[in-house]
């Protein structure tokens, strides 16, 4: 699998495969790969003939500098992984390919109202830095469709608004959480985890699951469902920011006629900031 830095690079490879009439699919990542990655790529590789990854650690998304410069970055061991992954071509720029005129005067995409929910709320500015990031690659890429992970599952509604307000013609696919045995959801940021710490972090997974099977049992009181799982979370030693019980399709909040919810957490373990979601087809 290629690997290539620039953008002018990049896009002479995609011409040459759009002459071809070839379908391109995309998968956006920060590095640090892990199995969900890995199922994302295998998910576009169902889709087209040629599959693209970005490994970008976007500085636009952190609203903490010191989160920035401690994310795991490691493109030696990432190209290793990719090389039997069923890519065919890596683009791994640096803030000033995607940003050339600078991050701080560069032209932003705000998604309003779905942005400022719930890790909107607690992260100001990180979903505009996504939201920016993403239509940069998407028009770097062109690709015909790509694959996010539902375990950033607002990310995943922000992205695809984005990419239908703005007409970009991506087809914004979700794939499934890929999950430890024990439910924890992979992410990169599951490293900052202590053993300890690691050994109790399953503890999102199974709340999630025990307020899902209320939900299923006809419970309609979600500011009560939302206020256990709270406690839940802090009884485990755990500093929650939200449990939220929220409409699938716009994060709203639901009335008892809306059949598709999700769940939705976002809690501290340790130094880790972890997220998980359920979606819940009552
Ligand atoms: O989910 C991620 O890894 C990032 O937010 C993304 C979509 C690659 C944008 O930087």
């Amino acid at each position: 699998m290629r690997t290539v830095h620039r953008a002018v690079e990049l896009r002479a490879i995609i011409q040459q495969w759009r002459a071809a009439g070839e379908a391109i699919a995309f998968v956006p990542t920060m590095g640090d790969l892990h199995a969900g990655h890995l199922a994302l790529i295998a998910e576009a590789r169902r889709h087209a003939a040629r599959v693209v990854i970005s490994i970008f650690v976007n500085p636009l998304q952190f609203n903490d500098a010191a989160d920035f410069a401690a994310y795991p970055r490691s493109l030696e061991r990432d190209v290793a992984v990719l090389a039997a992954s069923g890519g065919d071509l890596l683009f791994a720029p640096d803030a000033r390919e995607i940003y050339p005129h600078g991050m701080e005067t560069g032209t932003r995409i705000e998604v309003p109202v779905l942005a400022q929910e719930l890790c909107g709320a607690f992260r100001p500015g990180h979903f505009t830095g996504v939201a920016t990031v993403v239509a940069i690659l998407f028009n770097l890429v062109r690709p015909d469709i790509a694959i996010f992970g539902e375990k950033d599952y607002q990310q995943l509604l922000i992205v695809r608004r984005m990419s239908e307000d703005l007409r970009l013609d991506v087809d914004v696919r979700g794939m499934p959480t890929v999950r430890e045995a024990d439910g924890l959801a992979m992410s990169s940021r599951n490293r900052y985890l202590s053993a300890e710490e690691r050994g109790r972090a399953p503890v999102i997974y199974r709340t999630l699951e025990i307020l899902r099977a209320r939900l299923l049992a006809s419970e309609e009181n979600y500011a009560a469902l939302e206020a256990w799982g709270m406690a839940a979370l802090f009884a485990a030693g755990l500093r929650p920011e939200y449990v939220a019980v929220r409409r699938a399709q716009d994060l709203q909040a639901p009335n008892p006629a809306d059949r598709q919810l999700r769940l939705l957490v976002a809690a501290w373990l340790g130094s880790a900031r972890l997220i998980d979601n359920l979606a819940v087809d009552c």
